[in-house]
């Protein structure tokens, strides 16, 4: 049998084959009045005027009205080639044309060559690969693995972590999100992270000893049965507010993991491909080889995707009805996770994080010289924070400052995330495609915002 024709139908692109309602052209209200009739009301938007995007390219994003944006935030920290990358798209159209889905209870092109690329670009030891949807959904698998695999049901997370939202991993998260009285009924416990800037001992970095890290042993010792499944931890935070502890952090806790019998997972769905600058996951600028990383969010840059890596031995115990996803592993998301993976490649994007995060960096730190309302600047690669407090002896956090900086910086063209506990850190975690002439634009409205906000300091 023959499916040329329907292909033929396919590739003329025909629009008038896309559902009306999608092409009509909308009004920012119009779209909003359906969202307020419609959706639920829990999903928020950011900006008490909230935008409506239609388009995007490389690291812009064009609203209905027109009007241009310089993405800092990439979705969250999602799209990490951009909008509308010539092969990113291609792929997907290519994909889509011969086969959108089929279940992994059938072999298909696209999951076994995503699997063969993920081993190839991997820590080394890790080869073995299940993909599920998005980055909760590969929590939850890689602590079910881990415990099951060290037959024991502790894990240590760090505290003011984010892992996602589904039951477990609220669990493990810490990030202030917990919105309803739960327990953690399941064997997970907390350990302090690296937080200079507000250190949990109130010590100052590096005459600290790195007591943070080091409270890891006491933490199994008094919560556990003196050991554990796994230790889970973002090698820089990103809900938190960009925080990186010094390498040494991860070090000393590596050796208390391995100490006690666990498995070293590295959260790495903000911090993966290549966000850190020079290498491909955030973990290798510690110089700790994990055991299990996670992945999501730039895995797919927007095509919903997650999974984890691991070694042979540990995922040889996970069974088979323990990893069935009904959309884990489809031809459609894999086949755009093998373009991010060319496109980080052949473009380069892992020295373009680290140039470019370092311009950055640069100068938003000369910022902070200039501007009272700039506590820290700190980060790796195209992961940076800048925290804004009220006042830098008190570290009071500046949280309607904070708010002012967003709704200045959008009105300008600009967009910024927002992350810590208090709400009070500016996240800069663009797509890599961004350019130098794009942070400069950017740092200009930054100083100009902070100049504004601090008239009323
Ligand atoms: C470090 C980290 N892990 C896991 C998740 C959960 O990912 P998802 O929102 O795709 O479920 C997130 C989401 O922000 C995250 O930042």
């Amino acid at each position: 049998m023959q499916f040329a024709p329907n292909a033929e139908l396919v590739n003329k692109m025909d629009n008038d084959l896309v559902p009306e309602d999608l092409r009509k052209e909308y009004t920012k209200d119009e779209i909003l009045e359906i969202e307020k009739k419609y959706l639920a009301p829990a999903v928020g938007h950011y900006y008490k005027d909230p935008v409506l995007f239609v388009r995007g390219e490389g690291a812009t994003l064009e609203d209905a009205s027109g009007k241009h944006y310089i993405d800092l935030f990439a979705g969250i920290c999602t799209t990490i080639t951009g909008y509308n990358h010539p092969k990113y798209v291609s792929t997907i159209q290519w994909q889509a044309e011969r086969l959108v889905y089929t279940s992994s209870l059938y072999a298909t092109i696209p999951y076994a060559v995503l699997v063969k690329r993920l081993a190839e670009i991997a820590p080394s030891g890790l080869s073995r690969s299940f993909i599920v949807n998005s980055g909760s959904e590969a929590i939850e698998a890689a602590i079910f693995m881990a415990r099951k695999y060290k037959s024991n049901p502790y894990v240590v997370a760090c505290q003011r972590a984010y892992h996602g939202r589904t039951t477990l991993a609220r669990e493990l998260s810490s990030a202030g999100w917990r919105t309803v009285p739960e327990g953690h009924p399941s064997g997970v416990r907390f350990t302090p992270y690296g937080y200079c800037y507000r250190c949990h001992f109130g010590k100052e970095f590096p005459d600290c000893d790195f007591e943070c890290a080091r409270y890891l042993r006491e933490v199994i010792r008094t919560q556990t049965n003196n050991a554990i499944a796994a230790f889970i931890a973002e090698p820089i935070q990103g809900v938190a507010g960009i925080i990186q502890p010094p390498s040494e952090y991860f070090r000393i806790v590596y050796e208390i993991v391995k100490e006690y019998g666990g498995l070293y997972i590295s959260d790495e769905v903000q911090t993966g491909f290549g966000r850190t600058g020079s290498k491909w996951w955030g973990i290798q600028h510690a110089g700790v080889d994990p055991d299990i990383i996670t992945l999501a969010k730039g895995f797919g840059s927007g095509i919903p995707i997650g999974g984890f890596i691991t070694r042979p031995e540990i995922a040889a115990d996970y069974a088979v009805t323990d990893a069935f996803a009904t959309f884990g592993g489809n031809p459609l998301s894999c086949a755009a996770a093998v373009a991010v993976i060319d496109i980080i490649q052949e473009s380069k994007y892992l020295e373009r994080a680290a140039k470019l995060g370092a311009l950055l960096k640069k100068r938003l730190e000369s910022l902070q010289e200039d501007h009272k309302l700039v506590g820290e600047v700190r980060g790796q690669g195209l992961m940076l924070g800048v925290e804004l407090v009220r006042d830098r002896t008190t570290k009071e956090p500046a949280v309607q400052e904070m708010l002012q900086v967003m709704e200045l910086c959008k009105s300008r063209g600009l967009l910024i995330g927002k992350g810590g506990l208090d709400g009070n850190v500016i996240r800069f975690q663009p797509p890599l495609e961004l350019t130098a002439e794009q942070i400069d634009e950017a740092c200009t409205i930054l100083d100009e915002v902070f100049t504004e906000v601090e008239k009323g300091l």
